[in-house]
């Protein structure tokens, strides 16, 4: 990992006194605890949303088949276009008026997606980011620079309420306007940020931009999420600002942040609460669950959502399930990425995050990339653009990094990229969720991110 100060991690790690009760469970009580969840789940679902009732019923299932955890594999899948074709309320399990909160992803195609929360669920939800955080190493009394978007994405808000649950302070900056963003982490002192990796990147050259340097600030811990983003990538962080990078994950489908998230001590893969999150691993093409251990598709179903409970909810993102270790809920992996974010050039299977990995072991190149997919005579072909860091932005080291990274695309992964190293600030910068692949190919539409 990056050159972190190891003495702040003594001061980070929770206690276990600190850890919520469910933190603590053994295998065996959790098993027992997620059993009667999923069961009431399941009839809450049934009972209350056509939807669901339609889908188990032509399956021949009832909430009652389900005895104990293997049998969720029996039940139907939920996807985006259930939300889609019951778009905006029709998978709510509560009357209109119990309804608190909406939130909504924008989505590539169409209509978005709608998701509600009652009090308890805005609740429980506050709860699970409080214990992300803690688990990053946050405690009462720290502050919480909050850079996630504000407003219909789960990012900025739910962020917000996680933070205030654990007694922090939170301070609401939302995204966007990087030189303010850097006049607020030197003047207020925040211990802790969150926000996309790709826009600490951003906020990281405003930095040295004013002269600045980004080791010295206040920052201790930065819980980032909300898009893929690869160990590489993490290093870079740590080592540019000297704090811990902890990665945190969620969909709004789902809850919003705070679905699974790392522990600051270990770093090594993220922790699913287990307790309100059952995760399962699929094959995407036969829908078949997989053991843990081995990658595939990950699925979530809620266990004590009441607006709108998601029964095997098909996240599109690929992981792999692994044992606790910093607790004794199981870890997802790191998300290599999304099934629909994988470019098959000439047969080889390629994941935006694999390219990233290569770039930035290469010396001289920045961690601002994008990727371009065209087509030449009906063969797919892939551009990485990359800008030179500013203190190699020599011809010979730019020649030189480019060519190094091409070799090492075609040598590690197996495909042939052009590389194009352009000049330092050229690449544009998101406020919120990078786009890392531009998707230039007759008929093709842009990528989703
Ligand atoms: O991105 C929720 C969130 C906000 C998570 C802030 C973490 C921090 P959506 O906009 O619905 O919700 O997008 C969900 O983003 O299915 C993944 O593809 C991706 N994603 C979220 N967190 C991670 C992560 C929020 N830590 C989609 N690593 C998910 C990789 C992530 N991908």
């Amino acid at each position: 990992m990056g050159q972190v100060t190891p003495r702040k991690l003594a001061e980070l790690k929770p206690r276990p006194e600190d850890l919520d009760a469910a933190e603590r469970l053994g295998r065996a009580e959790l098993a027992a605890l997620q059993r009667e969840r999923l069961a009431a789940t399941l009839r809450h679902a049934y009972e209350n949303v056509p939807h669901y009732r339609a889908k188990f019923d032509a399956a021949g299932l009832h909430p009652s088949d389900f005895r104990d955890l293997p049998d969720l594999a029996r039940f139907p899948f939920t996807t985006k276009a259930d939300l889609r074709d019951t778009y905006p309320f029709g998978l709510f399990a509560v009357p209109r008026e119990r309804i608190a909160r909406l939130h909504a992803s924008s989505g590539t195609t169409g209509k978005p997606t709608v998701v509600g929360y009652t009090k308890g669920d805005l609740d429980l939800w506050a709860e699970v980011v409080a214990r992300s955080i803690r688990a990053a190493g946050g405690r009462p009394g720290m502050r919480v620079h909050i850079a996630y978007g504000y407003g219909l994405f789960t990012g900025g808000l739910g962020a917000h309420y996680g933070a205030e649950r654990l007694g922090c302070t939170a301070i609401p900056v939302s995204g966007g306007m990087t030189g303010r963003q850097v006049q607020l982490i030197c003047d207020l002192e925040p211990d802790i940020i969150m926000v996309t990796p790709s826009y600490m990147l951003a906020i990281l050259d405003e930095f040295r931009r004013q002269g600045l340097d980004p080791r010295a600030t206040s920052l201790k811990v930065g819980l980032f999420g909300a898009e893929p983003w690869t160990n590489a990538m993490r290093a870079e962080i740590e080592e540019a600002f000297d704090l811990h990078a902890v990665d945190i994950y969620g969909l709004s489908e789902v809850i919003g942040p705070g679905v699974a998230s790392e522990c600051v001590e270990t770093k090594d893969g993220l922790h699913v609460w287990e307790d309100h999150f059952y995760p399962e691993v699929i094959d995407p093409g036969t829908g078949a669950v997989r053991p843990d251990g081995e990658t595939g598709e990950l699925v979530l179903t809620s266990l004590t959502k009441e607006a709108m409970p998601v029964i095997r909810y098909r996240t599109r993102d690929l992981t792999r399930l692994l044992p606790g270790t910093a607790r004794a809920m199981r870890r997802m992996d790191k998300v290599t990425g999304r099934s629909d974010d994988m470019m098959i050039l000439r047969g080889v299977n390629v994941f935006p995050s694999q390219i990233e990995e290569a770039i930035l072991r290469v010396g001289g190149l920045s961690a601002h990339y994008q990727i371009v997919l065209t087509r030449e005579d009906r063969l797919d072909a892939m551009t990485v653009t990359v800008e030179v860091r500013p203190e190699a932005d020599e011809a010979g080291l730019r020649r030189e990094a480019g060519a190094r990274l091409a070799h090492l695309i075609k040598e590690t992964i197996g495909v042939t990229a052009a590389v194009e190293v352009l000049d330092p600030e050229t690449i544009e910068r998101s406020l919120g969720k990078a786009k890392r692949v531009i998707d230039r190919r007759p008929g093709a539409g842009s990528v989703p991110t």
